[in-house]
């Protein structure tokens, strides 16, 4: 039989850590259920001591998935772990993941702590954790710029207290494949008590070699990868775990290694979050970009048509991507396009099902050809929408170049309608001022981009807004065939999304 390698996917932690990541409590629910759906083993949720929202996303995961372990983050305070149990412990399968620097330039610069204290941190910590739960794992930050003497020691003395699993971050990305190697092979070599517990890595992408970094890990005894969907997390990424899943499951013939992960459900995750972060996936990122499987060169697509093994070493199929981007049309069905929904990874309810066929009817209505990227974007808008306290009744906007940019909005608030006029630098600001005169609301545009959905002059035109509003922000989306309708809708929701955060937080957890 062949060994398990662990996948602990970090994207709702250490990929939400990352700038213009941020999700609320019912998107981080949606990706956890993809997460699921891809059964991955373990789901790290979040850090939970750090603010109530992550709090109680953690909680919610928890209470909702089943399968995967769901692990709350905790430094080694004692307050931070009773807020981690708190909010994981209604898991299936909980787990404490309690972490503190090794390395010397950590300990003097940021703990100012010495060695001998990180080391009773460490102990005290993995204790008091273990006490709750039997699932602990312990991390070495920074374990790659760290004496291996001492790391091998903060290991040995973690493992006696209670710890299953001890992760090696490269945490600055500052590891070299061979280094790295090395590294694992001193640890296990070195640490008494390693064999009970599995060895996970966790590699940071700076230098670009995150994945390069967990295989080689692998190939030296690790058994956990640490990884994010689309290798999202703090500065340049982490591990992406498309890319080390089916590195894994390609190169069988080396690693003779397999993981638990459905690879079909790898693509629709890779939409899913892009589609809630507003990121966009590079079109040459390996496995889920647009240009993965796409082949121009004339030879290229010669070898393909008389044999696919020529130029494909995996199938489209093989990570959910559909083989036919163009779906449906006005003519096209309930049954029709469940169906193709479903194809895609959504499986809805019958009332969102309802909700989003509706929607599909009327863009049917404007627009011939409907794309599987017009169906994820009806799917964003209607499963993940939040209460909304501000809706868009109309909008009509003059512009051009012998005219002074002139937006007229009608809003409903909290169900009654105001309309407005004002003026901008062009149609969208003109746009973005009148709603923000009507809201009253005065948050400041951080990234504003535009993206035709799928092909041709009648496509969707898709945006994304992140706002900023008394240092908290929000990333609002908004998809339609006129643009400035489009941009209307990504301000308002993420108006929107900032008075849903205003008000759970009034309420509290
Ligand atoms: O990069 C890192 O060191 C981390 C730890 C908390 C595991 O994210
Ligand atoms: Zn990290």
């Amino acid at each position: 039989m062949k060994k398990k390698i662990l996948i602990f996917d970090t994207t709702l932690r250490d990929g939400e850590q990352s700038p213009g990541m941020s999700m609320n409590v019912g998107e981080k629910l949606r990706v956890a259920e993809q997460l699921a759906k891809l059964q991955v083993d373990i789901i790290e949720a979040g850090f939970p001591a750090s603010s109530e929202g992550d709090f109680e996303s953690v909680k919610a995961v928890a209470r909702s998935i089943r399968g995967p372990a769901i692990v709350g983050l905790a430094r080694t305070g004692l307050k931070d772990i009773d807020r981690a149990w708190e909010a994981v412990k209604c898991a299936e399968k909980p787990t404490i993941h309690t972490f503190i620097a090794t390395s010397d330039i950590h300990l003097k610069y940021k703990l100012n702590k010495s060695r001998k204290q990180v080391l009773e941190d460490t102990v005290r910590a993995v204790s008091h954790a273990k006490a709750y739960c039997p699932m602990v794992e312990f991390s070495a930050e920074d374990a790659t710029r760290s004496d291996p003497d001492y790391l091998c020691q903060v290991f040995e003395a973690a493992i006696k207290a209670g710890a299953t699993t001890i992760n090696i971050p490269d945490t600055v990305g500052y590891s070299i494949p061979d280094e790295f190697a090395s590294l694992i092979k001193y640890v296990r070599n070195n640490v008494p008590g390693i064999k009970g517990v599995t060895i996970s890595v966790h590699c940071h992408n700076d230098l670009g070699l995150a994945v390069a970094n967990s295989i080689s890990a692998i190939k030296a005894g690790a058994r956990q990868v640490e990884c994010t969907i689309n290798g999202i997390g703090e500065r340049a990424g982490n591990t992406s775990m498309e890319e080390i899943v089916m590195a894994i499951n390609t190169r069988k013939d080396i690693f003779k290694l397999t993981t638990n992960i459905n690879t079909r459900h790898i693509y629709p995750a890779s939409r899913l979050l892009s589609h809630i972060t507003g990121i966009a996936v590079q079109p040459n990122k390996a496995i889920v970009g647009a240009n993965a499987f796409a082949h121009e060169a004339g030879i290229h697509q010669d070898g393909l048509l008389k044999e696919r093994q020529t130029y494909e070493i995996m199938t489209p199929e093989s990570i959910g991507l559909p083989s036919h981007t163009l779906v449906m049309g006005k003519h096209s069905g309930r049954h029709a396009f469940r169906e193709r929904l479903k194809s895609l990874g959504y499986d809805l309810s019958n009332d969102n099902m309802e909700k989003a066929f509706r929607r599909f009817k009327a863009l049917a209505d404007k627009k011939k050809q409907i794309y599987d990227e017009d169906l994820e974007a009806i799917v964003a808008d209607e499963v993940l929408r939040i209460p909304e306290r501000y809706k868009l009744v109309s909008i009509n906007v003059t512009s051009g170049s012998e005219t002074i940019p002139t937006a007229t909005v009608q809003l409903e608030i909290d169900g009654k309608v105001i309309k407005d006029a004002g003026f901008g630098d062009g149609p969208v600001d003109a746009a973005y001022n009148t709603i923000a005169k009507i809201t009253r609301t005065k948050s400041k545009l951080l990234r504003f981009s535009i993206n035709a959905i799928s092909k041709g002059t009648d496509a969707q035109g898709g945006v994304t807004v992140n706002l900023e509003e008394g240092g908290k922000t929000a990333i609002g989306q908004g998809a339609h065939t006129d643009i400035i309708v489009a941009s209307a809708k990504a301000y308002i929701n993420a108006l929107n999304k900032m008075e849903y955060r205003k008000k759970r937080r009034r309420r509290g957890p």
